[in-house]
């Protein structure tokens, strides 16, 4: 090929014993995910920038790749690279340890009781509110390196164990430190409606109102989050308090995400739909009215095979269902430290297929790809494609169906963020 015609490169990973691609990318509303992927064997992947430029056979790419005279080339060694998962769900800032209430959970008691006895995310909040915000920090980053073991390109960390504006703000600030200073995306989510705390119990609406006309409107100002999210559940918030806190968010131009039918059925998938949220998280009791409700919305449902596996549940969410009726379904970890304490990506593809029923592939794209969506990323991240970011999860192996057949004990051998060499242990 003359070399006019071929792309231009800076960064070049060759000998990769496989890149895995997706056919038939979801690329948003109105159009159908695909579930196929693909193995490339003997596979190089060039970028330009941090964006990938091309991906094909070793032997085509110095055929139809200019390879800058500084480019930097990275050896593949065998390895199989699939794009850097999104965990696009997480509670990962938080402070203190509640294994005591997961044995009482084991014991039988609900999530819920633990909750409204004051325990669960308000223990959780006591001990954001006492722990010094650099300490935060650096527990906190201890946590993305961890999932950075595991593939994770791309994170987004809510808040919600503040549940005062100046706790919110102090977590939110962490999040903010953690996004300048590790070597992957962070996504900032203010989850101020997260629990009701127990001296705002007697007037929830005047704590609502509050979060709706004082937080959100600070929030925004200082530009500290991207996505507002909301816990609509009974014992936390109803569906016309999250009504009115994911209508603020949008008005100050944060984007709506909402935890919707996760222990009881109020009605969050209909708001969903109704506000255009971006994703609606958890979904765990949806019922074919909900998914048929979901159908060409728009809105990505989210499932936390973690969490239902955590809480004990014998029923998950029917993501089999939603994959049957053509929703981009999309996995997510959920990590917090009460309801689901699996951290990083390779354990939730694990659980995606024993507990959801996914194919290694649907695990896969669920991961990535949909993950990117319910972040709003959908064509800038996701999947090895000309025109995304390169972010890559390298595995040891030749195939990707390694890495749920492991459950969680398979390691990277190497992440790329951004064109950035973040891991190398080739
Ligand atoms: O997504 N459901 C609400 N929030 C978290 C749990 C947070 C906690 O228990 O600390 C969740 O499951
Ligand atoms: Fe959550």
């Amino acid at each position: 090929m003359p070399a006019a015609e071929k792309v231009k490169a800076d960064f070049i990973i060759h000998n990769l014993a496989s890149a895995v691609v997706f056919p038939e990318p979801y690329r948003g509303k109105g159009t159908i995910p695909g579930w196929r992927t693909e193995e490339l064997k003997n596979a190089s992947i060039a970028a330009r920038d941090g964006v990938i430029v091309w991906v094909g056979p070793s032997a085509s790419l110095s055929d139809e790749v200019q390879i800058a005279a500084t480019a930097r080339f990275f050896n593949g060694c065998g390895l199989t690279a699939v794009p850097g998962f999104v965990d696009s769900h997480t509670h990962l800032v938080y402070a203190g340890d509640r294994s005591d209430e997961f044995e009482m959970r084991v014991q039988g008691r609900p999530y819920l009781d633990i909750l409204a006895a004051g325990g669960g995310i308000l223990r959780t909040t006591e001990a954001i509110r006492n722990m010094p915000e650099e300490l935060i920090f650096v527990e906190t980053l201890e946590r993305v390196e961890q999932i950075m073991q595991t593939g994770v390109t791309t994170v987004e960390i809510k808040t919600g164990y503040g549940l005062d504006l100046e706790s919110e703000l102090k977590m939110l600030r962490v999040i903010d430190r953690l996004r300048e200073e590790s070597m992957i995306r962070i996504v900032p989510t203010f989850m101020g409606a997260h629990a009701i705390p127990a001296d705002r119990r007697s007037d929830p609406d005047a704590f609502v109102d509050e979060i709706c006309n004082v937080w959100i409107p600070e929030v925004a100002r200082q530009e500290l989050a991207i996505f507002n999210d909301v816990f609509t559940e009974s014992k936390a918030f109803s569906v016309e308090q999250s009504r009115r806190i994911l209508k603020a968010g949008i008005e100050n131009g944060l984007r709506a995400k909402i935890h919707a039918d996760e222990v009881n059925v109020l009605g969050g998938v209909d708001l969903a739909v109704e506000i255009g949220a971006v994703s609606a998280d958890h979904l765990l009791m949806t019922c074919a009215e909900g998914i048929a409700k979901l159908k060409d919305s728009g809105v990505i449902p989210t499932v936390l095979p973690g969490t239902s596996t955590y809480l004990m549940e014998s029923h998950h969410a029917p993501a089999r269902k939603m994959i049957d009726a053509g929703l981009p379904l999309a996995i997510a970890s959920d990590h917090n430290p009460g309801s689901c304490q699996f951290l990083g990506a390779t354990i939730i593809q694990s659980l995606a297929m024993l507990q959801l029923r996914l194919s290694a592939s649907e695990a896969l794209i669920a991961g990535t790809l949909h993950a990117a969506h319910a972040l709003s990323l959908g064509d800038k991240i996701g999947a090895i494609e000309p025109g995304r970011r390169m972010d890559l999860a390298l595995f040891a192996g030749d195939s990707f169906r390694q890495i749920g057949y492991q459950a969680g004990s398979s390691r990277v051998e190497a992440l790329v963020a951004g064109g950035v060499v973040a891991i190398d242990r080739v």
